[in-house]
């Protein structure tokens, strides 16, 4: 008892005194005095002893006697704190009771633990903590309020983890500095206007510098383990390591291996083409590029004495094929090389070819030219989402061959061939035209596999690009399959607006670019197209019809329509089933709606279809 009242009265007459102050002071003042009491007594207290009476710390209105305080128009606007030892943790929640504070500075000094949460302070617009023993990772999102930040310096703590990318939030951001400490993984691409430096020298970093800071001194990134580009003297692509002999070979083989793929085809072509067992693009008035690819095939004419040679070239010099299929049998370029192979056709993007294995089944190999509309990471990248993409109304990629120059894409065999050449190509053959229910079928199954396209790449305007009837391949029981899909990423974009069949749509002619709809647009033109069996303008200009062509041919058959009927004479099982066909034609006359803002979305194309009746 008698021990303890002194200090009860020690408290007492302590929080009395704190009390008097708070009656008289400002509330900056109260809320500095709250702050240091949260302060680890390392020699601080003593450095901030001035911290005490009067009126509080802004005598005057920009005149502080406490140290280390400068005041603003009568408010605490910084807190400078450097060089006194302080230590422990240091916590900011206090502070956001300064509204006037702009400026915070604890450099050199011992704080550790986590960098504190400035999330609390958005107005802070400059942030000074270096030369402190800070540790562990900054959250990613630290930065992101904070739109008045301008200069951020952490350097020299032991700070890990990735740089946060809300660092490319405030836009008025001029120093950042992170040298010394352990921050690894890639810098963000950090492009403010208005920054002049970034120091981020001796980190952990790797990855190339964003093009915004490539003309600032190279001290500020050296001392990392792989950052690359510039200022720094090393490039970004990974070939470059190599020694220049490796190099060199590596091409020499990938040119070799090259030469002896086209030469066999080549030789195929020769041996085989005559054949004529040539399907899907039979029709159309392609004849002049499969000549050309004839052509360009035996101008190789020399290169076919490679067949002769192929034994000698070991397994592992043929190139590597990549596969994105899960639980498919495997073969390598070698298997692809003896297989024998029969083009099929000569898109506008490449030739493909049917390859047949032995004791496997067959294959289709299409080759790209045009596919460099990203690198090679990026492709691959790709090449796996699609890999990963399983729907019955959808052609599965199988594997991929990838060269900077051509890019071959290999898919499953579909006997049936494609839905352009069941419409157009058997006119008087033996197989009899699809019947009214087969074609409804048909339009349901690209419904469906559309909409599941729609559902996993959310992030391609058109998740299609591409979607014609020769592009729809039909199975064994007629069902459709989609082919050539989601390969706008990848292509050339010149390539790309000038081929691909999303390019066509009005919407394009009007912004340049196309839509979320645009894939709509397309659908509606096969709709039409499989009801009328006409083929559309453009398919018959070997795609370089704009969309003008296209536009005017969906309005001629809507004015056609008014006269009479516009169905495919030969299409059967009609009998009784005119009014769903009437319902499938004003759907398809939807899709191709010219303005894209009122054209339907296609999960409502998708609702409407699925309520017409079949059989
Ligand atoms: C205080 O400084 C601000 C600019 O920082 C200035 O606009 C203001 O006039 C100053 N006030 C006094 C009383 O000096
Ligand atoms: C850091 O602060 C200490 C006092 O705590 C001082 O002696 C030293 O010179 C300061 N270092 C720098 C680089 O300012
Ligand atoms: C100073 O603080 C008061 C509230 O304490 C605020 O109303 C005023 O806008 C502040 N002045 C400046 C310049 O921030
Ligand atoms: C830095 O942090 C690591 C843990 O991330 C710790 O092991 C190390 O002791 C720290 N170094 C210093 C100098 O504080
Ligand atoms: C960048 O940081 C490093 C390491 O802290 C330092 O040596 C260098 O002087 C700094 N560069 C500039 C331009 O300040
Ligand atoms: C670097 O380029 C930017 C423009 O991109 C320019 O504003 C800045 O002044 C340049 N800095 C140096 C150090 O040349």
């Amino acid at each position: 008892m008698a021990d303890s009242w002194p200090l009860q009265l020690l408290t007492f007459l302590l929080s009395f005194t704190l009390w008097g102050y708070s009656v008289a002071m400002s509330d900056d003042g109260r809320v500095l005095l709250q702050f240091r009491a949260t302060l680890s007594s390392g020699g601080g207290d003593a450095a901030l002893s001035s911290w005490a009476g009067g009126k509080g710390p802004c005598m005057d209105q920009n005149v502080s006697a406490w140290t280390g305080v400068y005041c603003e128009n009568g408010n605490v606007s910084t807190l400078q704190l450097e060089n006194m030892g302080l230590s422990g943790k240091l916590d900011l929640d206090i502070l956001t009771g300064l509204l006037g504070l702009r400026s915070l500075s604890f450099s050199n000094n011992s704080f550790e633990g986590p960098v504190p949460d400035f999330t609390k302070l958005p107005a802070l617009k400059s942030i000074y903590l270096s030369m402190n023993r800070f540790s562990g990772e900054i959250p990613d999102g630290m930065f992101s309020a904070m739109r008045a930040l301008k200069k951020v310096w952490l350097s020299h703590n032991n700070l890990s983890g990735r740089i946060p990318s809300s660092l490319t939030v405030p836009t008025k951001l001029m120093e950042v500095g992170l040298d010394g400490n352990k921050f690894e993984g890639k810098l963000p691409d950090l492009r403010q206007p208005e920054l002049r430096m970034v120091n981020v020298s001796y980190n952990n970093l790797e990855g190339p510098i964003p093009e915004r800071l490539s003309n600032m001194s190279a001290s500020l990134f050296e001392g990392n383990k792989n950052l690359c580009g510039a200022p720094l003297g090393v490039s970004c692509t990974p070939s470059k390591k190599l020694a220049p002999a490796l190099l060199v070979g590596i091409i020499l083989i990938a040119v070799k291996v090259l030469t002896l793929l086209i030469g066999l085809i080549g030789f195929l072509l020769r041996r085989r083409a005559p054949k004529g067992k040539t399907t899907t693009d039979k029709l159309q008035p392609g004849k002049s590029k499969r000549i050309e690819d004839l052509e360009a095939a035996s101008v190789e004419k020399g290169s076919a004495d490679h067949d002769g040679e192929k034994k000698k070239v070991s397994k592992k010099e043929q190139g590597k094929l990549t596969f994105v299929a899960e639980g498919r049998r495997k073969f390598d370029m070698q298997d692809l090389l003896k297989a024998s192979a029969e083009v099929l056709g000569s898109g506008n993007f490449g030739s493909s070819y049917k390859a047949t294995l032995v004791d496997a089944p067959a294959v289709v190999v299409k080759r790209f030219k045009e596919m460099n509309g990203v690198g090679r990471e990026d492709f691959q990248e790709h090449m796996r989402r699609l890999g990963r993409l399983s729907h019955s109304n959808l052609l599965p990629l199988v594997a991929y061959y990838y060269r900077k120059e051509e890019k071959l894409l290999i898919t499953e065999f579909v006997p049936k061939g494609s839905l352009a050449h069941m419409l157009h190509g058997n006119r008087g053959s033996t197989e009899s035209p699809l019947d009214w229910p087969t074609r409804l079928n048909i339009v349901k199954g690209v419904a469906r596999g559309l909409a599941y396209l729609y559902e996993e790449l959310p992030m391609l305007t058109v998740p299609h690009g591409h979607l014609k009837s020769s592009n729809v391949l039909l199975d064994q029981s007629l069902a459709p399959l989609l082919a050539d899909y989601a390969l706008v990423p990848v292509m050339n974009k010149a390539t790309a607006s000038k081929v691909m069949v999303a390019y066509k749509s009005p919407e394009c002619a009007r912004h340049g670019k196309p839509s979320k709809k645009s894939d709509v647009w397309c659908f509606g033109i096969l709709i039409l197209e499989i009801l009328t069996g006409e083929f559309p303008a453009n398919h018959l200009t070997q795609g370089k019809a704009g969309a003008g062509d296209l536009a005017s041919w969906v309005s001629r058959i809507a004015s056609e329509e008014r006269a009479s009927p516009v169905f495919d004479k030969n299409m059967k099982g009609t009998e009784n089933n005119e009014g769903e066909m009437l319902k499938l034609l004003q759907i398809a006359m939807a899709c191709c709606e010219t303005d894209d803002e009122s054209r339907w979305e296609l999960m409502t194309v998708l609702e409407k279809i699925e309520e017409i009746k079949g059989e």
